[in-house]
């Protein structure tokens, strides 16, 4: 069942038309202004509205007010900010295909940018951020509700017209905009079907392709050889990044032995 509020953007709609003739998604809600689509989805999810099995539910707003990123940031958004949640059947997020969903997502995005804005070229920070020109362009929250295993939200914010300045993201300096790094004035709501449908496919496939997975994740890493600082519960600590284990996990070589994060975040020390 879909709902699109009656003042959204008209390329928005269409775009929704697109994936809906590509039988990409089942359900539909486009707001013209929401906090955030994460919650919509999550509350969709609460409400008992998705039993196992259902095909993909998108969620969209034109204006995302109150944005979350990870580890408890605010994603901060313009006008030209592509702004969406699914809600997805996933596998099990503990078991070890479905410790790498998050991953799986940050591939997906990668590749269908890259497929649609041809040359352009993007690397990925674990676990999922894309960067593009050395700046982030695109941000992926995952997240789920206790009892509903099966089922996982995928927030993803990408930079496309614009960027926004950004008051406490670690990687602030560095934000970068897909129109900038393309050379050309780019419409959010045309990359959107095939970033959805991207996203649609990994997860769908995630058991059966972790190689090929791991595979378009190793060859984008941004911290791979490089001097990192990693923050994991309430530890830090620092070492040479290593690359990507078998399982996603971040390897880190420390002087206390090789670390595997699979939770937390590391950024490349920044040489003054
Ligand atoms: C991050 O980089 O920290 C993750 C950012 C995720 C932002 C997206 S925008 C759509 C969805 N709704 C949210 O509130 N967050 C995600």
């Amino acid at each position: 069942m879909d709902l699109i509020d009656n003042d959204v953007e008209p390329r928005g709609r269409r775009a929704i038309k697109q994936l809906k003739l590509d039988g990409c998604c089942a359900a539909v809600r486009y707001t013209r202004e929401s906090d955030s689509t994460n919650n919509l989805a999550l509350d969709y999810l609460r409400s008992g509205q998705w039993t196992d099995g259902d095909d993909a539910a998108l969620f969209l707003t034109d204006h995302q007010t109150g944005g979350r990123g990870r580890h408890g940031r605010r994603w901060e958004s313009k006008d030209d900010t592509l702004t969406f949640s699914l809600v997805l059947a996933s596998c099990d997020l503990t078991s070890s295909a479905g410790q790498m969903t998050g991953l799986a997502v940050g591939v997906a995005v990668a590749n269908a940018i890259e497929f649609e804005l041809a040359p352009l070229k993007t690397r990925l920070k674990w676990p999922n951020d894309v960067y593009v020109d050395g700046g982030k362009a695109a941000g992926i929250l995952l997240e789920t509700v206790a009892g509903i295993p099966k089922a996982v939200v995928v927030g993803v914010g990408i930079n496309v017209g614009s960027r926004p300045e950004l008051r406490d993201d670690p990687n602030g300096s560095a934000v970068r905009d897909l129109s900038s790094s393309a050379g050309r004035k780019l419409h959010r709501y045309d990359l959107l079907p095939a970033v959805v449908e991207q996203i649609v496919d990994a997860i769908a496939s995630l058991e059966d392709n972790l190689d090929e997975l791991l595979v378009g994740f190793r060859q984008r890493c941004l911290l791979n050889q490089q001097n990192v600082t990693f923050l994991i519960g309430g530890t830090s600590g620092q070492g040479l990044c290593r690359g990507i284990g078998p399982h996603g996990e971040l390897l880190i070589e420390t002087d206390e032995g090789l670390r595997r994060l699979t939770s937390g975040e590391a950024h490349r020390v920044r040489i003054r």
